[in-house]
């Protein structure tokens, strides 16, 4: 039977995955290189168009630099980089020793000529393909940049949401989103005062699912909620606060929350993970359908994420996917958010020999949680690279579940999947400046090195003070 809670996570897995195909179909986020007839690679914006272009000058033509850039100036290209190179010789031209890169700005309806123009004065006029890096944050603050939202399941704008009649509801999730919005990294995480009939909601979440945890849920997740119980104001009576519930993850994995006004792009929210931040929603569901919302509210995230990202494990793995997601196509980004769903959103673990939910879209449904442990549905063992690619169904409980040996198992597996990536750099997170940093030089993985030296040298002293 299908119950309303599977409808609540087939929308939001729906959201997720398509909305990464999406972005790649529209190709709005990343502006993909065009090519014109000669093969020149650009990009085009607002009618101007970035060239990249390697030539050579050569005594043959009685070529100059000051030839090539008369062309330039005759087209106002706006010269945006040039540098030399050394060239190799091949057998049958008279040549410079060095080639000229130029990377310029001109009017799309010039380049062809200016291309043209500029093959009469040099030689070996040609375009050197850029890999175009899609833009990812570089430090914890440029997160205030990734915060695209999925507006489709808004309740101002989607006439099935429940709250779409309620105009109360809406107020009040504008006020909530409002703080979202005006949240900026490193502010103190807005406390909202939840009203009575939203704690009644929260309440009946609660207890439903409170009573199959003990049977369905992993042991890191029992473990955790019961600390959450104790420390964090997790219970049936109230809705915990994201600032004490920041703190306590913290102090657990180093992984902090902020707010976010609603479903936030799959780039934007593996970006996040990157930095070891969750993007979490503060509203809650309409009081008309308890068990059931379109979108993330904060009876998923409290009950099905926060529990999981206090693991250390879970929480390494979580921030894999996010580091792997930096500067890929959006492709990838789609094959990673599916990822991300058959193992965050809906994995499964074994444990004492028996099958435990670790999934935050399980462990916050009621009949999805019951249904996944049942006899009825088809298990696999997790692979990354066929997780990646799963099909999925809308409207009805996952086709199939991944189930892992262990934490470090699937994130052993999830690293050699990222290695598999097309990427032309690597990147290393920083925690002591929360950043990232791009190992593109040898100098910076000399020091990257350096210090993973040192971390031995203390784990070596340990050792030898325990035999
Ligand atoms: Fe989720």
């Amino acid at each position: 039977m299908k119950t309303e809670a599977v409808v609540q996570f087939a929308d939001r897995k729906r959201s997720l995955i398509e909305d990464a195909r999406r972005e790649r179909e529209s190709g709005s986020p990343s502006p993909g290189a065009s090519r014109c007839a000669d093969n020149f690679v650009f990009e085009e914006k607002n009618g101007k168009v970035t060239l990249n272009m390697v030539f050579t000058l050569s005594s043959e033509k009685k070529s100059s630099l000051s030839k090539t850039g008369k062309v330039f100036e005759t087209f106002e290209a706006k010269i945006q980089h040039i540098e030399t190179r050394p060239r190799r010789r091949t057998k049958n031209c008279v040549v410079s020793d060095l080639e000229y890169f130029i990377r310029c700005e001109v009017h799309s309806s010039d380049t062809d000529a200016l291309i043209n123009s500029l093959k009469r004065v040099a030689d070996d006029v040609r375009a050197i393909a850029e890999e175009k890096v899609p833009w990812f944050p570089m430090k914890i603050g440029d997160l205030d940049k990734c915060n695209h939202l999925i507006t489709k399941y808004d309740p101002d704008l989607d006439q099935e949401h429940p709250g779409y009649s309620d105009p109360d509801y809406r107020k009040r999730r504008a006020f909530i989103s409002e703080l979202a919005f005006n949240y900026k990294q490193g502010d103190p995480l807005p406390r909202v005062d939840y009203t009575l009939e939203e704690i009644a909601t929260w309440r009946k979440v609660y207890q439903t699912l409170r009573s199959i945890y003990p049977t369905h849920a992993c042991r890191q997740y029992l473990e955790t909620l019961q600390q959450l119980e104790k420390d964090c104001g997790y219970g049936e009576d109230s809705i915990p606060q994201l600032s004490d519930v920041s703190s306590f993850l913290k102090e657990k994995t180093g992984f902090q929350l902020r707010p976010v006004a609603g479903l936030v792009s799959s780039r934007d929210f593996l970006a996040s993970l990157a930095f070891r931040v969750f993007q979490c929603t503060q509203y809650i569901r309409h009081s008309s359908t308890p068990m059931h919302s379109p979108e993330p509210d904060c009876c998923h995230e409290l009950l099905g994420h926060i529990p999981m990202l206090a693991d250390k494990e879970f929480a390494q793995f979580s921030q894999e996917i996010g580091l792997a997601s930096l500067g890929v196509s959006d492709e990838d980004i789609e094959r990673l958010s599916t990822l991300y769903w058959f193992t965050v959103e809906f994995g499964l673990c074994k444990q004492d020999g028996a099958v435990k939910a670790y999934g935050a879209g399980l462990l916050s449904s009621y009949g999805e949680l019951k249904y996944a442990l049942s006899n009825e549905p088809e298990y696999k063992p997790f692979k990354a690279e066929e997780a990646a690619v799963q099909p999925y169904q809308d409207q009805t409980y996952q086709p199939v579940y991944f189930v892992s040996e262990s934490f470090e198992d699937a994130k052993a597996k999830l690293r050699r999947y990222s290695l598999t990536i097309r990427k032309a750099f690597s990147v290393r997170y920083d925690p002591f400046t929360c950043s990232m940093e791009v190992l593109d030089q040898p100098g910076k993985i000399q020091n990257a090195l350096s210090q993973m030296r040192e971390d031995l040298k203390t784990l070596h002293n340990a050792l030898e003070k325990l035999v």
